[in-house]
């Protein structure tokens, strides 16, 4: 029997992603070996165009955003996952919104498939706020609800298997309804750098946010055994071996 790897890779947040957590989750997912791989959203920060204030010493640039997006993406391209999967969240939208409002013209010629290489690289696109079945298990960025009930809300909005972003937690739930099936409802947390964050106060980031990753098991009946990996400490255990760097 074929079981299919995936591995899930949550809100990045490139080029603002904590390098070790990024280096470790490389680690750990090269001897993991994917035959999936799925970013979840939100793996380019997109700060150079967003809407919000910007603190001027932040700035780095979009083409330095972009190109460091290229780099981590060819990284996960080194894996050599058979397919890719690109979800794309809030974040990754700001560049939407951003040629929407200030350039309407650019917006069908700058785009985020054209822009990162995805069709080059062989990663499927999937726009923000819609999904993508992997199985029985839908994938999403979020359903429009954030914090520590997000994981039962999106259960509640899908009715069925769903693995979210977004909220940056490290969550696991699972619940039954009167006709005897049960569905998960994962988020892996994040490989964001809690230090290079300025849009939420730092000790609520620091108590909700959790560093991990999420890997699965896809059977040939398409049931996904869904699996958190939580980074503590710098170290990971995959499929029963330490990771460190
Ligand atoms: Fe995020």
């Amino acid at each position: 029997m074929k079981i299919k790897k995936i591995l899930f890779v949550p809100d990045t947040h490139v080029p603002y992603h904590d390098k070790k957590a990024w280096a470790l989750m490389l680690k750990a997912a090269k001897m993991f070996k994917p035959d999936i791989i799925n970013i979840q959203g939100d793996f380019a920060d997109f700060y150079a165009v967003s809407s919000h204030s910007k603190d001027p010493n932040r700035i780095s640039g979009l083409e330095y955003e972009v190109d460091e997006v290229k780099k981590a993406l060819s990284q996960l391209d080194a894996l050599n996952a058979k397919e890719k999967i690109f979800v794309s969240g809030n974040h990754c939208d700001r560049l939407e919104r951003y040629l929407m409002d200030k350039a309407p013209e650019l917006f069908n010629v700058v785009k985020i498939e054209k822009l990162f290489g995805l069709k080059k690289r062989k990663w499927q696109y999937v726009p923000y706020k819609s999904d993508i079945r992997i199985g029985k298990l839908y994938s999403t960025h979020d359903t429009g609800c954030a914090g520590r009930g997000a994981v039962f809300r999106n259960l509640d909005t899908y009715q069925y298997n769903i693995v979210t972003g977004h909220t940056h937690r490290l969550a696991y739930i699972v619940e039954g309804n009167a006709k005897g099936e049960a569905h998960v409802s994962a988020s892996f947390g994040w490989l964001g750098d809690l230090k290079q964050t300025d849009y939420m106060h730092r000790i609520k980031a620091a108590k909700d946010w959790a560093l991990g990753f999420g890997i699965g098991y896809l059977l040939p009946n398409g049931t996904v055994h869904v699996v958190p990996v939580p980074i503590v400490n710098y170290q990971v255990i995959i499929e029963g071996k330490l990771v460190k760097l």
